[in-house]
């Protein structure tokens, strides 16, 4: 199959961080791959900008290496980076200052593309960087600014980034990004959910008996345990990425796939969680038996009690899901990198078959990375004589499989929400108040464990997380799937 791409409008995208790691890695090399894609006019340019003394060519050495490093993709043909690279520029500048800002107003103030500015640089800057580019005449009602996680650290930060933005951008000018949402296979959420007629009447509390969202890495903290150690689990992971999950498996149909739609339901889903009590939650950290640096030794300090992995509990109070548990779980050092979304469906309520005394129950499995698919577990005759005894077996479907070479090599989720920022498109990116509602509800979390002293329990590298996990469901008479498996 093969994949159809629409070009954008040519643009001009300033990366501010433009040498920072997220563009080595992500960015740069993604805007090259959708180059390669025919998806990127040859008339659109991007000007990194960062405090590092570079030039021009200086600046393209750099961004060649991280494509060389980070990937160019399989219809790159040779000398085309030769030819991306003459769209590039750069401008050394002072987010805080003034040096460089001249510059940049030259390079980019008279051109009538596409504007955008992706500010790539910690959230501390994101007020100056709206401030300068408003002061310097560089923004117009027309300018997108793109805006990177950590979106503040509690309701209160979040709130105060969301007010220094506004004083210099609508929120239709402002895109949040959370990677998740750039992800093939959780757009494939809403595509499963509500592009076919099978499931969307099940998807109910009358015939779901619960939902497992899991998350799991087998990488640790690496170099980032400075970063890693005032955030922890619960707001790297948990009040972005699985909330962002939560919200597209548990919203109402939108109208539309338009932004506003989207973002309103979304944004109900989170408003209507309960608040999590300290039973429905577990905390681990994880410890090494080997060479391998423990959680305290990456992060340097022996008596940490950040937590690298985080399960709990949620409940949504509204119409559709009340009573129904969602179980959420992610975390570093696991047994396997693995990210699912599983549907238990309840039990039949009525066997017509005399010989068959097993539980049956239907379970919908949406792998989204890796090995991306969807498995349908069915129940059917065991084959044979002697009588209806009935079994489970899964209905699987493998994306790389059924779709073939492009289904197994979908865009990075960078390039596809880079190019949605170009072509004006906000339904893949968080709004300010959806941002906040999830800070909402995660302080009061995060507040309990300070206030009550509470310490990670320990987990193996390479495990499941702590048995406590394990426990908190099955006093619920359930089970996580394996990670292992
Ligand atoms: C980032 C977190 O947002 O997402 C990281 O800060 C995490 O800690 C990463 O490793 C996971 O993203 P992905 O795309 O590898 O699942």
């Amino acid at each position: 199959m093969v994949s159809r791409v629409i070009p954008v409008d040519a643009f001009d995208l300033v990366i501010f961080g433009g040498t920072g790691d997220l563009a080595r890695r992500k960015i740069l090399p993604g805007l090259f791959r959708r180059y390669c894609a025919g998806q990127m006019p040859s008339n659109s340019r991007i000007v990194g900008a960062a405090r590092s003394k570079l030039d021009g060519d200086g600046y393209r050495a750099f961004v060649t290496e991280a494509i060389h490093e980070f990937g160019g993709g399989r219809s790159c043909e040779d000398g085309t980076l030769e030819s991306f690279l003459k769209q590039l520029d750069y401008v050394s500048i002072d987010a805080r200052g003034e040096a460089g800002w001249d510059e940049l107003a030259d390079k980019i103030k008279d051109s009538k593309l596409v504007r955008a500015y992706y500010f790539s640089v910690g959230p501390s800057l994101f007020g100056d960087l709206a401030e300068r580019l408003h002061l310097h005449g560089l923004a117009d009602e027309d300018s997108r600014i793109v805006v990177e996680k950590p979106f503040g650290r509690d309701l209160e930060t979040a709130k105060a980034l969301n007010a220094s933005l506004a004083e210099h951008f609508d929120e239709n000018q402002i895109y949040r990004i959370d990677h998740y949402l750039g992800k093939e296979t959780v757009q494939n959420l809403m595509a499963v959910r509500f592009g076919n007629m099978l499931f969307e009447p099940l998807w109910n509390a009358q015939y779901v008996d619960h939902i497992q969202i899991t998350v799991a890495e087998t990488v640790g903290v690496g170099g980032r345990g400075e970063y890693y150690d005032k955030s922890g689990a619960m707001r790297d992971m948990v009040q972005n990425h699985l909330m962002q999950l939560l919200c597209l498996i548990a919203m109402e149909p939108p109208a539309k796939f338009d932004p506003s739609a989207v973002r309103d339901e979304k944004l109900k889903v989170i408003r209507a969680l309960d608040p999590v009590e300290p039973h429905q939650i577990v905390r681990g950290q994880y410890v090494t038996h080997d060479d391998s640096p423990s959680y305290r030794k990456a992060v340097n300090d022996p008596r940490s009690t950040t937590e690298s992995f985080v399960a709990l509990k949620v409940g949504i109070s509204n119409w559709r899901w009340a009573g129904i548990p969602f179980y959420l779980r992610t975390g570093k050092m696991l047994a396997k990198r693995a990210s699912e979304i599983t549907v238990v469906f309840k039990q039949r309520n009525h066997s017509i078959f005399e010989e068959d005394e097993l539980e049956h129950r239907n379970i919908l499995s949406i792998r989204l990375q890796p090995d991306e698919g969807i498995t349908l577990g069915v129940t059917i005759k065991e084959p044979g004589p002697g009588g209806m005894r009935l079994i489970d077996v899964p209905l699987d479907m493998s994306f790389a499989e059924a779709l073939g070479e492009d289904g197994g090599d979908p865009p990075d989720a960078y390039e596809r929400l880079i190019m949605d920022v170009i072509r004006g498109n906000q339904t893949l990116f968080m709004r300010g108040d959806e941002v906040e509602a999830a800070w909402a509800w995660t302080d009061p979390i995060i507040d309990g464990w300070t206030q009550r002293g509470e310490v990670p329990k320990p987990y193996d590298a390479g495990s499941d997380g702590p048995g406590d996990a394990e426990q908190m469901l099955a006093r619920d008479g359930r089970s996580w799937r394996p990670i292992s498996s």
